[in-house]
C-alpha cells in the first residue's frame, strides 16, 4: 500500500507506468460491463477504469460508494480522442485496474463533495473535515500555506528571527474583551490569552533582537463579522532603529511576494493619505478607493443659510457634507426612504437631497433654502442633469459614519465596484486619543505604545484630544488588513502617556510596571506592524469570509460546531480551579 503517484500529478508522461494510487472515491459509474471511478486525492482526480475481464476486483468495485478509500494499482493508459476530458488535468489518460483494495468505507456524506453548490453554513462547520475534503476548501488552505512560506522566506532573506512569545500571559491593552484563563496553582488568579504580542515584541527590541516576526495566533473576544475571529492569525513584525519609511517599503515587499501567488501585482507606489485627509474624502479610515463618489463638503453653500437647522449644526462645529450619485435622480421616493434608514443606523435623524431634472432642481428642503443655495450645493458637487446629490448634516462623527455607509451601499448596488482590482493604501497620522463619553476618559485610538508626533509633544498636556500618532494602517479594497506605529521608548513619556489615559500611576505600575522598568535599560527606538494573515488570505482567495481561509473557524456567535465548544465543564474542574458556578 505504497502510494507511487498522486491522482492530481499524473500525465502523459507516466503512460505505461504501474502506478499505486490511494484516495477517495469522487463517484463511481457502473456502464454495465465496465466501471469507472474517479479516484480523488488532494492533488486532483483521475478516472479509474474497471475492465470486466477484471473478474477478481470487479464485485469490491461493484459495491464501492463515493468517499470510500481505496488503494489501486494499474497502468497509466491514454484515452482516446473522444473520451479525453478537458475539464481536469488528468483528462488524457487513465488507469486500467489491476488490483483494488477497500481501505476504509464511508457513510453518506450530509453533502456532496465533489459539486461546487451552495450548502448551508452551518452544516459545513458541523462536518468541517468533510467541507475542508471540497476543492474549493482544500485550494483555500493551500494558498495559505504558501502564503505562510512566502513570509517566512521573505523576512528570513531580510535578516527577520522568527520568535515565540507566549500564550499564557498578562492582559495586553488592544482594546477588546480579554479571554482569560483561571491559573489552578494561583487560585483567583487569571492569565490573559494576549490581544498580540505586542508588549513582548517591544521587549525583543530591548533584548537586542533587532527584527523580530512571527505568525501568531492572537485571541479577542469581540463581537464577530465576516472578517473578524475570536482568535486569528497575525504576521507580527517588529523592527529596531526604523522609521515608518523603512517599515513601509519592507511590508510593501512582504505583500508583493503574498500577491504575486495569484498573480496580482501592486503598484510601484502605494498611495498614502493622513487620517484628516481619509475622513474628509470618504468619511472612513479605512476606504475603499475602487470607486470614486467621494464626500463633497457643502458647508461654503450654506454659510448664511435661513434654514436654522443646517445654521445650528454649522455654528457648533458640525459637519454638511454630501455624496453626489451619477444618475440618480429617478430613486424612487421608497428607495431615499430606505436610504434614510440606513444612515438611520448611525444616528442620522434625516437624509436631504437635491435632484437636478431637466432644468429644475427639485429638493427635500423647507422654502426656506433658496435656489442660490441649491444651485451653490450642486455646483460644489458638480451635480449634472439626471443626478441625485445626498446630503448628511449634524456631529462629524454621525455625517462620516453615514456618508462612508452610504458610499459603500450605493457602489455595491448600483455595482460600481471592479471586483478585479486591488487598491492598497496606506492610512497615516492617526489622532493618538479619543475621547470615550460613556467611560469619560481618553482611551489610544492605536494602543498606548504607540509614540505621538514630535510637533504633538509639546500639547499632548494641555490639548491630548488634538494630538496625533506615528501610527499606520494599510488598507485593500476597503478592508484593514495591517496596523502598526513607531513605538514610545522613553519610559518619561510612557508614563505621561499613561497619565493621559486616566491610569492612576499605581495602576500603571501594577499592570505595566515590567514595561516602564525595562525602557530603563537602554531601549532602542522600534516600531512594527502586525498584518492580518487571515484577512489577505480571504483576499488573495476572492472568498467572502475570513472562514472560509481558516481550517476550523468560530461562528459569529464565537462557537466551534463540531467540537461543540465552548461547553459547561464539571464541578470537580470548577473546583480545582477555585470557580464557582453562577448559576
Ligand atoms: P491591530 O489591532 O490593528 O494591531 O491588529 C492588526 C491586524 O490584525 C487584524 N485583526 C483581525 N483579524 C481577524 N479577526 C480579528 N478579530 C482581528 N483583529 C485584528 C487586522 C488588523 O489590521 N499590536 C498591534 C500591531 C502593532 O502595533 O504592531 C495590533 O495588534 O487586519
Amino acid at each position: 500500500m505504497k502510494r507511487t503517484e498522486y491522482c492530481g500529478q499524473i500525465g502523459l508522461e507516466n503512460i505505461g507506468q504501474t502506478v499505486t494510487l490511494l484516495g477517495w472515491v469522487d463517484r463511481r459509474r457502473d456502464l454495465g460491463g465496465v466501471i469507472f471511478i474517479d479516484l480523488r486525492d488532494r492533488e486532483g482526480v483521475v478516472q479509474i477504469v474497471v475492465n470486466p475481464e477484471q473478474d477478481k476486483i470487479l464485485e469490491a468495485s461493484r459495491s464501492l460508494r463515493s468517499e470510500h478509500v481505496i488503494a489501486v494499482t494499474g497502468e497509466v493508459v491514454k484515452r482516446s480522442e473522444e473520451t479525453v476530458n478537458p475539464e481536469i488535468s488528468t483528462g488524457k489518460i487513465e488507469i486500467q485496474a489491476e488490483s483494488l483494495g477497500l481501505l476504509a468505507s464511508s457513510k453518506t456524506p450530509p453533502f456532496p463533495i465533489n459539486k461546487e453548490e451552495s450548502i448551508a453554513e452551518e452544516n459545513r462547520l458541523r462536518y468541517r473535515y468533510l467541507d475542508l475534503r471540497r476543492p474549493r476548501m482544500q485550494s483555500n488552505i493551500r494558498l495559505r500555506h504558501r502564503a505562510c512560506m512566502a513570509v517566512r522566506n521573505y523576512l528570513d532573506k531580510q535578516g527577520f528571527l522568527e520568535i515565540e512569545t507566549p500564550y499564557l500571559t498578562k492582559s495586553t491593552p488592544e482594546g477588546a474583551r480579554d479571554y482569560l484563563v483561571p491559573s489552578r496553582i494561583h487560585p483567583g488568579e487569571f492569565y490573559a490569552l494576549p490581544q498580540s504580542p505586542q508588549i513582548f515584541k517591544q521587549l525583543l527590541m530591548i533584548s537586542g533582537f533587532d527584527k523580530y516576526f512571527q505568525i501568531v495566533r492572537c485571541f479577542r473576544d469581540e463581537d464577530l463579522r465576516a472578517d473578524r475571529q475570536p482568535e486569528f492569525t497575525q504576521v507580527d513584525i517588529e523592527i529596531s532603529f526604523s522609521q515608518e519609511k523603512a517599515i513601509f517599503s519592507l511590508v510593501e515587499g512582504l505583500l508583493r511576494k503574498i500577491f504575486s501567488l495569484k498573480n496580482i501585482s501592486l503598484p510601484e507606489n502605494i498611495p498614502c493619505l493622513t487620517y484628516d485627509e481619509s475622513m474628509d474624502r470618504f468619511g472612513t479610515d479605512r476606504p475603499d478607493t475602487r470607486f470614486g463618489m467621494e464626500l463633497v463638503n457643502l458647508k461654503p453653500a450654506f454659510m448664511e443659510t435661513p434654514f436654522h437647522v443646517f445654521r445650528n449644526i454649522l455654528e457648533t462645529g458640525g459637519l454638511l457634507k454630501g455624496i453626489r450619485i451619477k444618475g440618480g435622480s429617478s430613486f424612487s421616493r421608497r428607495e431615499l426612504d430606505d436610504l434614510a434608514g440606513l444612515v438611520g443606523n448611525y444616528g442620522a435623524p434625516a437624509l436631504s437631497w437635491i435632484r437636478w431634472i431637466g432644468n429644475k432642481f427639485k429638493s427635500s428642503f423647507p422654502k426656506v433654502v433658496s435656489d442660490l443655495e441649491l444651485e451653490k450645493a450642486s455646483h460644489l458637487a458638480a451635480l449634472s442633469d439626471g443626478d441625485l446629490l445626498l446630503i448628511l448634516a449634524g456631529d462629524p462623527r454621525v455625517v462620516h459614519d453615514g456618508l462612508s455607509a452610504l458610499r459603500l451601499h450605493l457602489a455595491r448596488r448600483l455595482d460600481l465596484i471592479p471586483s478585479d482590482r486591488h487598491d492598497f493604501l496606506w492610512i497615516r497620522e492617526f489622532p493618538l486619543l479619543e475621547w470615550v463619553e460613556e467611560e469619560g476618559r481618553y482611551f489610544s485610538l492605536h494602543h498606548p505604545f504607540t509614540s505621538p508626533t514630535p510637533e504633538s509633544l509639546g500639547r499632548l498636556e494641555a490639548e491630548p484630544g488634538k494630538a496625533k500618532a506615528r501610527a499606520y494602517d494599510i488598507v485593500l479594497n476597503g478592508l484593514e488588513i495591517g496596523g502598526g506605529s513607531i513605538r514610545i521608548h522613553d519610559p518619561v513619556l510612557q508614563r505621561q502617556i499613561f497619565r493621559s489615559l486616566g491610569f492612576p500611576e499605581k495602576e500603571a505600575e501594577e499592570r505595566f510596571g515590567f514595561l516602564l522598568e525595562a525602557l530603563e535599560y537602554g531601549a532602542p527606538p522600534h516600531g512594527g506592524i502586525a498584518l492580518g494573515l487571515d484577512r489577505i488570505i480571504m483576499l488573495l482567495a476572492g472568498e467572502p469570509s475570513i472562514r472560509d481561509v481558516i481550517p476550523f473557524p468560530k461562528t459569529t456567535r464565537a462557537q466551534d460546531l463540531m467540537c461543540g465548544a465552548p461547553s459547561p465543564v464539571g464541578k470537580r474542574q470548577l473546583q480545582e480551579l477555585s470557580l464557582k458556578h453562577s448559576g
